[in-house]
């Protein structure tokens, strides 16, 4: 059996390693357009870091394991294509800032029509909008050659970046939607089939496509929500003196409720949240859902909103006056154990503190100086002759705190924790009054004010 995967990115790499490394029989090959990208997914450094990812690789590669730019002959040679490319927000025309972009899905669709000469089986892995596989299946019909047969499959990807392989190799669920035909019924079996070299059959859901890719997007939106929830009540806990940690502990010890997803923080970020909830949203709103849709939109607005707060705090401290303060910011990848920076909140801080003029300076372990002047520039509005020069993106975290006014913590990296960091040692480098504000519940801030910090936190003293 031979499958391809169109997209070798956070998703279709890491997925496609799991499932050569389980499956040693089957041969799969990840294609993608980004000539880069291949490159290092062969020859290394790999293009996206996930903790375990590197020995999975090595495992596999060359094996039965392949990542080409050849996405023709990948199509042509499997019988089950995985399409994992990206889905950006829609940034123009109909439904623009929130609806999601599907050029590069048609793209893939329009490409596997052209090429296909026998019978395919088209997996959804990228989150889609309800019903894009009919917009997928519209296209394969539409295009086909003479003979050849289409089925498609919905089968969402719920790992989370930074826990990717052990998501991937131990999932809650796998969801698996299909049509109720014969045909469809029999493709889900083929996927299903993959699955089952590890996964136990109980943890396989089957459904109609629809409700498998309404469920994506509804999963995303609900952890969103739960971050959001408990954002709200950190404000909350700042203005009354009570500790959103023992609150979080209280209510997640309800079975009802749960414990996990319920961190205080800066904010969310990452390719997902943001852009799910805008795709929820517009659906919920297309079909006249509009009190829906402004319920989904309020968790992403919250999130905004407490980045925002997160900033006027620091600002405070400095009794609104920043300009030229050096200011150390610890972590730019949206969370730790990735590389990934995209809806990192450490951009929205950075961005709101330069126009704030002060001067920041960057440490992240795994994301490079290119990386994060890229995401700024891509971020901000403001032209970058205004503030680029206000970047100093540094080495080590020694080096992003000397002469500087204040550390802001911004990614949970193990690296800050003060088992690690000597902050007595940062602290005799910095100017007085040295400011510390942990945007991650990193640090215990007694400790730090006994160090002489004056340190803030979110939702707690
Ligand atoms: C998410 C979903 O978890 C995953 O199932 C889906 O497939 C893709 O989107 P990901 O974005 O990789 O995964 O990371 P996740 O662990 O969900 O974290 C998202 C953001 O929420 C991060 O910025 C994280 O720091 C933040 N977060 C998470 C909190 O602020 N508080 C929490 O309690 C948990
Ligand atoms: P995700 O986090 O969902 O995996 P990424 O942006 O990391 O998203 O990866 C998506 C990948 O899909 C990118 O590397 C991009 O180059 C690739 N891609 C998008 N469209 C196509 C296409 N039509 N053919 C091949 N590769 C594509």
């Amino acid at each position: 059996m031979r499958i391809a995967c169109i997209g070798a990115g956070y998703v279709g790499g890491p997925t496609m390693a799991v499932i050569a490394d389980k499956c040693p029989e089957i041969e799969v090959t990840v294609v993608d357009s980004n000539a880069e990208r291949i490159a290092a997914w062969n020859n290394g450094p790999l293009p996206v870091y996930e903790p375990g990812l590197e020995a999975v690789v090595a495992r596999v590669r060359g094996r039965n394991l392949h990542f080409s730019t050849d996405v023709d002959g990948a199509i042509r040679d499997a019988g089950m294509i995985f399409i994992s490319v990206n889905t950006p927000t829609k940034g123009y025309g109909e439904g623009a800032g929130c609806a999601a972009d599907l050029r590069f899905v048609e793209g893939c669709a329009r490409q596997i029509a052209k090429i296909a000469t026998t019978d395919k089986i088209v997996v959804e892995k990228s989150t889609l909008p309800v019903r894009t596989a009919e917009l997928i299946l519209g296209i394969l019909t539409a295009e086909r050659r003479a003979g050849v047969n289409f089925q498609v499959l919905s089968n969402p990807e719920f790992l989370a970046e930074g826990t990717a392989i052990a998501n991937l190799e131990s999932p809650d669920r796998v969801l698996v939607g299909s049509d109720k035909t014969p045909e469809g019924l029999a493709a889900a079996e083929k996927l299903i089939g993959i699955y089952t070299h590890w996964i136990e059959r109980d943890k396989i859901f089957t459904s109609n496509v629809w409700s498998s890719e309404l469920a994506k997007l509804t999963a995303n939106a609900f952890l969103a929500q739960r971050i959001s929830s408990i954002n709200a009540i950190s404000a909350l806990c700042e203005s009354t003196k009570a500790n959103v940690a023992d609150v979080a502990a209280a209510i997640g010890a309800d079975a009802r409720i749960g414990s996990k997803f319920l961190r205080a923080s800066v904010g969310f970020g990452g390719s997902c949240f943001r852009k799910d909830i805008l795709s929820l949203a517009y659906l919920c709103e297309n079909d006249g859902h509009i009190e829906a849709a402004n319920y989904w939109r309020s968790v992403v607005e919250m999130n905004e909103w407490q980045k925002r707060r997160f900033v006027r705090r620091i600002v405070r401290a400095f009794s609104n006056s920043m300009f030229g303060k050096r200011i150390a910011l610890f972590g730019f990848a949206f969370k730790k154990d990735t590389d990934d920076t995209r809806e990192s909140a450490a951009i929205a801080v950075a961005l709101q503190l330069l126009e704030e003029k002060a001067v920041v300076a960057i440490h992240d372990p795994k994301v490079s100086p290119e990386q994060i002047r890229r995401a700024l520039r891509e971020a901000s509005g403001a032209p970058a002759e205004e503030w680029e020069s206000r970047v100093i993106c540094a080495a080590n975290p020694a080096s992003a705190v000397r002469d500087a006014h204040a550390i802001v913590i911004l990614t949970d990296w193990g690296e800050y924790s003060a088992q690690v960091l000597d902050y007595a040692a940062l602290l005799r480098t910095m100017n007085r009054p040295a400011f510390l504000f942990d945007g991650t519940a990193l640090l215990d801030l007694a400790e730090m004010r006994a160090l002489g910090f004056s340190s803030f936190g979110i939702g707690r003293e």
